[in-house]
This record gives C-alpha cells, structure tokens and sequence, in this order.
C-alpha cells in the first residue's frame, strides 16, 4: 500500500500539470497555428493569404468549409476542436453577417435576428473560447474579431451594422483588459473593403484593399496588445 502511495506521488511530481488539466503547454507551436473562422469570405481569404504568407500553419473554417463551424453554435467549435488536440495559437473571427436596412424595414424578430447573428454570436464564441469550452486556444493565444466603421459613419441603411459594430468594440475595450492564461482579445474595424465596393458596385473612394486591411490582423495577432480596435481605413492622399 505504502508503496503504490510513494509510485502514485512520484508520478504526480513528476508528469507536468498540464497532463492533469488538459492545459496546453504555453509556448507557441511552430510555425503557429491559426485559425480563421470566416476565412472563405472577402476579409477572411486575404488574411489566410497573410498569414501563410509569413509561414503560418493556417487553418481556414466556416459553416460550408471542410473544417465545418457555425458561430451561432457553440456545439461545432467543440466539434472542430477534435481536429486540433494540441490546439491553435491564434483565433481570427472574419465571420459575419450585414442585415442592411432602415429601422422602419426591421420588424422586431428581424432586429433580433441582426443582433443575434453578429453582436451576439460573436461575444458568445469569444467568451467560450476565453473559458476553454472547447479547450482549443493555447494559453499566450489571441483573438481577433472583426467591426466596421458603421458607428462612426451615420446611415440611415446600417443601424444594425451599427450596433453591432459599436457593441463589439465595446465588448473587446473592456473584455480584453483582463484576460485568463495570457491570453490577448483584439479588434480589426475596417472601412468599406475595395472588394466589397466593386461587388456591388459602391464607389472606391476611401476604400481599402482586402490584403492591405489582412495587414492589420497580422500586426494584433503578432503584437502583445489586447483590448484594442485598430481602425483598417485607407491611408489619407
Ligand atoms: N467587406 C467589407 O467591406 C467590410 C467592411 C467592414 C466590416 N466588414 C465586416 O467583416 C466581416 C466579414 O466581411 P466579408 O466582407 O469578408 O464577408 P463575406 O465575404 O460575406 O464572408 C463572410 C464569411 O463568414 C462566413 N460565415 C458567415 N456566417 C457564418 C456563421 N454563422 N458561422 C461561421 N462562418 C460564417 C462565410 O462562410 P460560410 O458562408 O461558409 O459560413 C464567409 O467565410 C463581416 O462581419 C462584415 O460586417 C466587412
């Protein structure tokens, strides 16, 4: 008995704690490892590109992606998950959803709907990751989140955009000051994308490549901030 006690604290002494609590270990995998959620989309795509580009292991997911995700259920992050045992160092949300429209083209459900695809959805994957439900963040990992400019452009056709924008922000500037395990919750608030505009036809003026706003992910993701929205606009002529 006495001996099978001595075995039993020697192997506690001796394995790390994170084979006890499932912890990833803390220095970053290499090359690390980053996951795009909302990586097939115009925003998304450019930084995939980006971060290959610099030798990242990226890994790009979506609800009709082989790495198949939905952010407005938790259950397929735990799913998606089960790919990564060792987890990934940093999480990019390009993920989202504009209901355009005027106030008065909203009916109640409609504006729940809004909220709840993007200002909600994305807070509630965030908070999820942060407390490890799934475990798949590694501790030192970052998030990244997407906004827009809608909250400091009135328009009558946004305010949905605007809300959800002018929320998530708010939720990164105070979510992102104290964080567990190291870990570092930023966001990227571009202006109108150059792609986007040409798509549907919008004028470029004070448009801004895709590449060109990829560049600011890759800075937050690489950087030691956190609690921060860095606005993606074009450069002033
Ligand atoms: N493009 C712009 O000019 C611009 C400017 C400012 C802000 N933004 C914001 O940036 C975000 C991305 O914009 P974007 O132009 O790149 O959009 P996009 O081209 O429409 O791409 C959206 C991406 O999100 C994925 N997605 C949508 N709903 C999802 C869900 N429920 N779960 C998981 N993935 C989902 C889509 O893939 P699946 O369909 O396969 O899921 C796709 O990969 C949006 O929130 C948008 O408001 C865009």
């Amino acid at each position: 008995m006495m001996r099978l006690l001595t075995t039993f604290i020697s192997l506690l002494l001796a394995a790390p704690i994170s084979a006890f609590f499932r912890l990833h270990p803390v220095t970053p995998s290499s090359p690390p490892r980053v996951l795009v959620i909302g990586g097939t989309g115009v925003i998304g795509r450019a930084v995939a590109r980006q971060f290959k580009h610099r030798g990242a292991n990226v890994v790009v997911a979506s609800r009709n992606s082989p790495y198949s995700v939905d952010i407005e259920n938790p259950m397929s992050l735990s799913r998606l998950a089960q790919y990564f045992p060792s987890g990934v160092d940093h999480i990019v949300v390009t993920a989202g959803h504009d209901e355009p429209g005027s106030l008065g083209e909203f009916s109640q459900q409609k504006w729940q709907r809004a909220l709840k695809l993007n200002l909600l959805s994305v807070s509630d994957m965030v908070l999820v990751l942060l407390q490890g439900r799934p475990n798949i963040l590694r501790p030192g990992g970052s998030i990244t989140i997407t906004s827009g400019q809608a909250p400091r452009k009135a328009s009558m056709d946004m305010p949905a955009t605007a809300v959800n924008n002018a929320g998530l922000e708010a939720f990164v500037r105070s979510a992102g000051l104290d964080l567990p395990n190291k870990f570092r919750l930023n966001c990227v608030s571009p202006t109108l994308v150059a792609e986007t505009a040409l798509r549907t036809n919008q004028a470029l003026t004070g448009t801004i490549s895709a590449d060109a706003v990829a560049n600011f992910y890759v800075d937050l993701v690489y950087g030691n901030q956190t609690g921060q929205v860095v606005h993606a606009t074009a450069p002033k002529e």
